[in-house]
């Protein structure tokens, strides 16, 4: 079973929120005084936004922890109203004794409509005795300025090198890999401070080779790679089988690639793909399911449909 580093290496405690120093310190004088305001956490991918979240909560509630943390996504969620009822039906308890809130993560708050943040600010005060929102966005200024003036604002930074470089050489220890500076060079310069996308890319190339070093790094992250997968793969999970398959075979014939070259292009370029994570981890196995079938030779274009369909299936889910 493959597991996601990203998710492997989340950060468990604030301590761990790493080269957000001014950040961190104000969110643990909150989890110490076991007080805190509405947050609005703003800032690009991959920073530590979520992790930051999360990590408050288990220090706040220990144990306990996932019973009283409220995870959602703005852009997942179909509508306020559906924000709404289940921030109800998570309000109606109590979170433990010497913590006198709950809190509600919403990720991608920007993803929603003026009129939407409206109901959103009703619904913070509604529930302002027991719960305590924590929003994390791209960009504040696209949060109304009702809900702004009812946060605490926390903008969060793209990692700075030095602390990347740590980062991903602790994982590299970890995983037992051989991790050469010019990689970390490579996979910087390509994340420019996304942490998550830095660790995908090291995790990708691990699949390769224990010894990450330029070679291996931009054989993963080429350049030359067709531009195509990307649209297959979100046709197929979209359940746009025709679109997928038709998209595939020309891209096929144009760049000359077999059945077994493609499934090896979507395996590396997953990582790097904005898909769900949950999926890119059942992806995974699906294509090495089919690599090994291709590579016992089975018909490509029987076997490349049928990857697709179950593509679409993990995309129905
Ligand atoms: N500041 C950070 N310190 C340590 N790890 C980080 C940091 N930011 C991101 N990461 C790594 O990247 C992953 C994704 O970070 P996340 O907090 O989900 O990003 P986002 O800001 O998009 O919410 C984390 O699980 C962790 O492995
Ligand atoms: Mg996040």
């Amino acid at each position: 079973m493959v597991e996601v580093w990203t998710e492997k290496y989340r950060p468990k405690k604030l301590s761990e929120v790493k080269g957000q120093e001014d950040i961190v310190s104000r969110l643990q004088a909150f989890v110490k005084s076991k007080s805190m305001p509405n947050l609005l956490f703003a800032g690009p991918a991959g920073v530590g936004k979520t992790a930051s979240a999360i990590a408050i909560a288990r220090e706040l509630f220990g144990e306990n922890w996932e019973d009283n943390i409220l995870e959602l996504n703005a852009s997942d969620e179909r509508g306020i109203d559906v924000i709404r009822n289940k921030v109800k039906d998570f309000a109606r308890t109590r979170a433990v004794a010497e913590v006198p809130f709950k809190i509600i993560y919403l990720d991608e708050a920007d993803a929603l409509t003026k009129e939407a943040q409206q109901a959103l600010r009703r619904t913070m005060e509604d529930y302002s005795g027991n719960t305590r929102f924590i929003l994390s966005c791209n960009y504040s200024s696209k949060i109304i300025s009702p809900i702004q003036s009812r946060c605490a604002i926390f903008r969060f930074k793209p990692l700075e090198k030095p602390v990347a470089s740590k980062l991903l050489k602790d994982i590299a220890k970890k995983e037992g890999l051989k991790l050469k500076d010019d990689a970390i060079d490579i996979i910087y310069r390509t994340s420019e401070g996304d942490m998550r996308k830095a660790e995908n890319i090291l995790q990708a190339t691990s699949s390769i080779t224990k010894n990450i070093d330029k070679k291996s790094v931009a054989s993963v992250i080429s350049f030359a790679e067709p531009k195509e997968i990307e649209s297959i793969v979100k046709s197929a999970l979209a359940g746009k089988f025709k679109d997928a398959k038709e998209t595939l075979g020309k891209a096929m014939v144009k760049h000359g690639l077999s059945g077994l070259d493609i499934i090896k292009q979507i395996q590396q370029q997953l990582w790097n793909l904005d898909v769900d994570d949950k999926q890119k981890v059942e992806l995974i196995k699906v294509c090495g399911e089919y690599e090994f079938r291709l590579v016992e030779g089975s018909n490509e274009f029987v076997q490349l449909d049928s990857l697709l369909a179950e593509f679409a299936l993990i995309g129905s889910k």
